[in-house]
């Protein structure tokens, strides 16, 4: 095993990103676009890996659990039933001297942090973002950008239950697009005005909640250790009443431990009834639950699980990114759980000779069939390896002049760097049950010829 030598901070990942093509600046040709960025091939394939396994693991292996894709532009009342209109606001100060804005709740010294100049009293400043809809920009076609998920399932409790004749307790997930006009923004993609968001509503009996509120608290807590999260890098903060969102009874942050310190991952509220009942009021709609097996009519209390799918990749980077000594040199690599992993399976022929082209090709266009893969031929066998791992692919399979006599590929690892050989036909099965966590060293295939002694 590689010896480790050093620690990660923010600018080696952000280069790193914006070497490999994970992350780069929005629209960088016109200069960028403050705390915009886009996701480059890898990146996209690393978010959707992380959607897919928290939608794996929240709706799909689940029977208590359905899914819903609401629009991000919903009726304004929506903002103003759940108070997001008259409260979700950050308390902002300007300086006086060189007119910067900031959270004045980002520090607490009285002047401001650039230039040292006396700060404006705080106002408070709403983070929704306003649009108009349709030709006539009026009051009356405001609309907002959503500022969470959640209000479009809630505005959706009814249909849901109508349709998935759900019994409660029972969840509604969703993946999507929100937007705050953050005061500031900054540490990479950790705070952005435009991120996206996983959410569940879990609607539960009253009496009930603090038992599923803890449930769900120590199950998505589990999801990201399952995930690969060192332990000693993720906690548990619960908020103190002064902190509490104007609709939370309680609420716990599952933290991780950023370059910049501990902060917000994930947080998961205890909503009580307050959104229903809201939205019940200002729609004019009953939004409520018959138990049959009580005989009672009721409005189910929610407990809200909701991670940010962009801090969740920042996380699973930063949990993943490692220095290390290896045959005499500093290798990068991204330890990734074979699950978020952008590529799975590398196919590299030894060299650019062409004797080698036809069979790797063939290898190639059969294993793309089952995993995410890509194909190297450019620079030594020895370099490929090092891109390979400083893009976390778990897994590369090098044909050599060997192979085009007995049919065998060679198999490397990432993290041990150990290699076995194996027949072309058991690649797939092989690579299956490697990727599904089997242990590399357990294949009886070892052999002694390696790539790298073959080059
Ligand atoms: N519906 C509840 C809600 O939105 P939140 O704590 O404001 O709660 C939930 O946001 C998650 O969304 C956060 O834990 C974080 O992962 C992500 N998030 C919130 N604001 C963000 C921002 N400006 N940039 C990136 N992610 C953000």
């Amino acid at each position: 095993m590689p010896d480790k030598t050093s620690k990660v901070d923010m600018d080696k990942i952000v280069s790193l990103c914006k070497r490999r093509g994970f992350i780069f600046p929005s629209s960088e040709i016109y200069g960028g676009l403050g705390s915009c960025w886009d996701y480059g091939p890898l990146g996209v394939e690393l978010k959707k890996n992380i959607k897919d396994a928290w939608w794996r693991a929240v709706v799909r292996e689940r029977d208590d659990m359905v899914g819903i894709d609401a629009s991000i532009m919903m009726h304004p009342q929506t903002w103003i039933a759940s108070g997001h209109v008259e409260g979700f606001s950050d308390p902002l100060v300007e300086c006086k001297a060189c007119h910067l804005r900031w959270r004045a709740t980002d520090f607490d010294r009285g002047s401001c942090p650039d230039c040292g100049g006396e700060l404006t009293e705080p106002k408070l400043f709403n983070l929704m973002f306003k649009t108009f809809m349709g030709p006539v920009e009026d009051e009356a076609s405001v609309v907002y950008l959503r500022p969470e998920t959640a209000q479009g399932i809630f505005v959706n409790f009814d249909n849901v239950l109508a349709t998935s004749r759900k019994k409660l307790p029972f969840g509604i997930a969703q993946i999507g697009k929100s937007f705050r006009n953050e005061i500031t923004t900054g540490n990479f993609i950790f705070r952005t005005r435009e991120f996206e968001q996983m959410e569940i509503e879990y609607f539960v009996k009253p009496g009930s909640d603090e038992e599923w509120f803890n449930y769900w608290v120590k199950e998505r807590f589990s999801w990201y250790l399952k995930l690969g999260i060192k332990e000693e890098s993720l906690h548990l903060r619960r908020h103190g009443n002064e902190e509490l969102a104007h609709y939370a009874k309680d609420c716990y942050d599952i933290e991780y431990l950023f370059p910049m310190g501990w902060a917000e991952l994930e947080g998961i509220a205890n909503r009580g009834d307050y959104d229903l009942v809201q939205h019940a009021k200002h729609s004019g709609k009953a939004l409520s639950y018959f138990d049959e097996e009580t005989g009672e009519r009721y409005t189910p209390y929610v407990i809200e699980p909701s991670a940010g799918v962009d801090r969740s990749a920042l996380a699973f980077l930063i949990n993943a990114y490692d220095e290390e000594l290896a045959e005499g040199e500093t290798r990068v690599v991204l330890h990734f759980n074979p699950e978020l992993a952008p590529i799975k399976v590398a196919i590299l022929p030894l060299s650019r000779n062409e004797k080698l082209a036809p069979l790797a090709r063939d290898v190639y266009t059969k294993i793309r069939r089952y995993f995410m893969t890509q194909y190297d031929d450019a620079q030594s066998i020895g370099r490929r390896y090092r891109r390979q791992d400083e893009i976390g692919t778990p897994f590369c399979v090098t044909i050599d002049f060997q192979s085009l006599e007995d049919n065998q590929a060679t198999i490397r690892e990432r993290d041990s760097m150990a290699q076995i050989r194996l027949p072309i036909d058991d690649l797939v099965k092989t690579l299956q049950a490697k990727l599904s966590g089997e242990s590399f060293a357990s294949q009886p295939l070892w052999t002694t010829k390696t790539a790298e002694a073959s080059e």
